[in-house]
């Protein structure tokens, strides 16, 4: 691979240890890749999983003297002050999450610890080159900013924010961006739910850059992370399009880049069933908890839950995950108070597959995203999925239709 000066010296330890180890690690995946340069990037954003792998990782470069050029930002762990307060923490899980934290902070991160960046804190520009890991982060900033990044894994994000660059490979060329199967939606698709669901047919959809059409003109961010996130749940994407909706995609010819789509599926009201048939425990029974906010929830999302809520009693404890940003303006806005005197949490900084939710170990919670059904079966906890409306009701009443 040719390299600048720059990143000579980087590779050669001349800017430390630290930097010299992420400059080799980018150079092999660039290698394994065919890629000819690297190139500079502007944003960043790493998938911290506050676990094992992940902190070995990022302690072995901050031992070694790194720090980040690009500063990123982080998904979330959970909340330490919070779960604290509310003597749910183990020791254990109480130190690694502070290790975490301190890892990061070391290395010069924004300690954001929020999975939908892409929304409000690190929005990229049409054509910006950034590395962004994350599920839903990598497909929205993509198909929906049309900002050029790779599927980073939190490792790789995490060197590019390091040495400042990314192997120019994949979705950073034109030709690669285009679309190669097209998905005509028939089903309904009337609220951002539906979205999930339309996510959740990877299988049925397959490997490649879907070209969806059938979509309204008008789709909310809510759905389009949505959309997203589950599509990486449910398989493998980091480049979606919608005709007439997304920015690579003004009409047919463009999104597939004047080729001829490899496969055509079409969506309908029966895929939806049959998906949520095979996610979701059955409705009609008495749930323990409802969760919402994974990827993290909106301030309109919020304020919809606030507004269902209002002068009602909650039956079954209800967790809104979100940033500490959303967070703080619900408070400033009365949110948080309505909520909380409803007997919900707003809970910032905390993602559902995290060692905080022990004690919901052999329960059984309502949710209106797959992703946060499928995560937290490996810790015992299981969910009902069902649209938003049908969550808050759930929560009021203590029982999912
Ligand atoms: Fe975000 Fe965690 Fe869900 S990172 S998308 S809240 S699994």
């Amino acid at each position: 691979m040719k390299l600048t000066d720059d990143q000579k010296d980087l590779l050669n330890g001349k800017y430390g240890e630290g930097a010299a180890i992420a400059m080799k690690i980018q150079i092999a995946i660039g290698e394994s890749f065919e890629a000819e340069r690297m190139v500079p990037i502007t944003r960043a954003h790493v998938a911290l999983s506050n676990q094992d792998a992940d902190l070995w990782f990022a302690e072995k470069l901050l031992n070694a003297g790194a720090k980040c050029r690009v500063t990123p930002t982080v998904n979330p762990g959970f909340c330490l002050s919070y779960f604290k307060e509310k003597g749910l923490v183990l020791e254990e899980d109480y130190k690694m999450m502070r290790r975490t934290e301190e890892a990061y902070k070391g290395l010069g991160a924004q300690l954001t610890y929020n999975c939908t960046p892409y929304i409000d804190t690190n929005v990229p520009n049409f054509g910006e080159i950034i590395a962004f890991s994350e599920s839903s982060a990598t497909p929205y900033a993509n198909a929906v900013w049309g900002a050029r990044t790779n599927r980073e894994g939190a490792n790789s994000a995490l060197c590019a924010a390091i040495t400042g660059y990314v192997p120019e490979y994949g979705l950073l060329f034109d030709e690669n961006r285009k679309g190669n199967i097209l998905v005509e939606v028939k089903a309904d698709m009337k609220n951002d739910y539906c979205y999930h669901m339309l996510g959740m047919c990877g299988k049925k959809i397959g490997h490649g850059i879907p070209v969806f059409t059938g979509l309204p003109k008008h789709i909310s961010k809510e759905a389009l992370r949505n959309l997203g996130a589950q599509l990486n749940t449910s398989g493998a994407y980091d480049m979606y399009h919608i005709l007439g909706v997304t920015p690579e995609a003004p009409d047919l010819e463009t999104a597939f880049g004047n080729k001829e789509a490899q496969r055509k599926v079409i969506i309908t009201n029966d895929d939806f069933e049959d998906v949520l048939k095979e996610i979701s425990l059955e409705g009609n029974r008495k749930i323990d908890f409802v969760m919402f906010g994974c990827p993290h929830f909106t301030l309109d999302e919020v304020k919809y839950i606030a507004d269902k809520i209002k002068d009602k009693k909650l039956k079954k404890d209800m967790y809104i995950l979100t940033s500490s940003y959303i967070r703080d303006m619900a408070i400033r806005m009365g949110l948080n108070d309505i909520i909380e005197k409803a007997g919900g949490s707003i809970i910032p900084d905390t993602c559902p597959d995290q060692p905080c939710w022990h004690h919901l170990k052999g329960k059984i919670g309502v949710t209106e995203s797959p992703k946060c059904a499928y995560y937290p079966q490996r810790r015992g906890i299981y969910f009902v999925i069902r649209d938003l409306d049908t969550c808050i009701e759930a929560a009021l009443t203590g029982e999912v239709k």
